[in-house]
């Protein structure tokens, strides 16, 4: 089975949900205490093996490449202050894998944003990690998908089961039971409005691992829900055509496309952080208090 060495992380949406933030900076920068949301992505997808990143981004989206990049000037100073660890950092960053961006010319949808990777991918099975979800543990969401993939040869999806007052904001797959936290998806439906419609409560959250055949689908994927390209509807027939497989995978994910999710993203990774965590902690404990 070829090793999946490759990962594409869409962040070219428009944001809407989360303006007027997202107004002149994109949503994938928004810091979760003292990261970008889009670091904490790139940095699981490259521990779970992934070499090469596609970021597939939009105008005014340059504050992501600037972030990979080598930041001379702010290193001198770091080196000349002696702030040797902080240096290190920024070095780090603009190291951590071999990273390139293409942009998506309009904004038309998930999946049109991906079918803008295709030559990138080649004849290569590869990841998607989309560039507003953030997902923390131990063991790297990527990495739960691309074991599945090496293991099956089939497309793999990583779900999460939501509320059922939520499917209809998500997608919804047909399963059933392969393995474990590993189930066969012959279907899936995005944003499903009644329900009859509704197949379960898994929806993929954000990563997937996708053969180079996608790309094919998606060229005769039409609009769809939003009257947007759905990534949704050309695995949809790559589920009813081949099966994939749905990973109900372990890790903590945090929606930072909307408003909420930022905030219990910053709460909970601000709890566990070695510099502020315990002061955090006292201060929250302190204001919880008075709601
Ligand atoms: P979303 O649907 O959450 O992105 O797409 P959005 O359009 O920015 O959201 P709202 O509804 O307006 O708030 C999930 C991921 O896919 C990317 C987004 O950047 C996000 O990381 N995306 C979406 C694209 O790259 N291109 C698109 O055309 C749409």
């Amino acid at each position: 089975m070829q090793k999946v060495k490759k990962a594409v992380i869409p962040a070219a949406g428009l944001g809407t949900r989360v303006l007027p933030a997202s107004k002149a900076m994109p949503k994938e920068m928004l810091p979760i205490v003292d990261k970008p949301a889009i670091q904490y992505i790139v940095e699981e997808a490259v521990r779970a093996g992934i070499t090469d990143i596609l970021i597939i981004t939009n105008r005014g989206k340059g504050l992501i490449e600037d972030h990979f990049d080598r930041a001379p000037e702010l290193e001198d100073r770091l080196l000349q202050g002696g702030k040797q660890s902080a240096y290190k950092e920024s070095v780090a960053i603009a190291n951590l894998a071999n990273i390139c961006y293409i942009r998506q010319k309009e904004t038309r949808g998930l999946g049109h944003a991906v079918a803008c990777a295709k030559a990138f991918v080649g004849d290569e099975p590869f990841a998607i990690l989309y560039g507003d979800d953030v997902i923390l543990g131990e063991d790297p969401a990527c990495g739960q998908l691309i074991r599945a993939y090496e293991a099956t040869g089939k497309g793999v999806v990583g779900v999460n089961a939501v509320p059922e007052s939520d499917i209809h904001r998500y997608c919804s797959l047909k399963v059933e039971p392969l393995r474990d936290n590993w189930y066969t998806c012959t279907d899936m439906i995005e944003k499903p409005q009644r329900k009859e419609d509704i197949f379960s409560l898994f929806s993929i959250l954000g990563r997937c691992v996708m053969p180079p055949e996608i790309f094919d689908i998606l060229e005769h994927t039409a609009p769809g829900a939003n009257h947007e390209i759905q990534l949704t509807d050309a695995m949809a027939e790559l589920a009813r055509r081949d099966g994939v497989v749905a990973v109900d995978f372990i890790g903590t994910r945090y929606d930072m496309g909307n408003k909420l999710g930022i905030m219990q993203a910053q709460i909970e990774v601000a709890l566990q952080h070695p510099e502020i965590g315990e002061a955090f902690r006292k201060y929250l404990k302190e204001i919880a208090k008075s709601l």
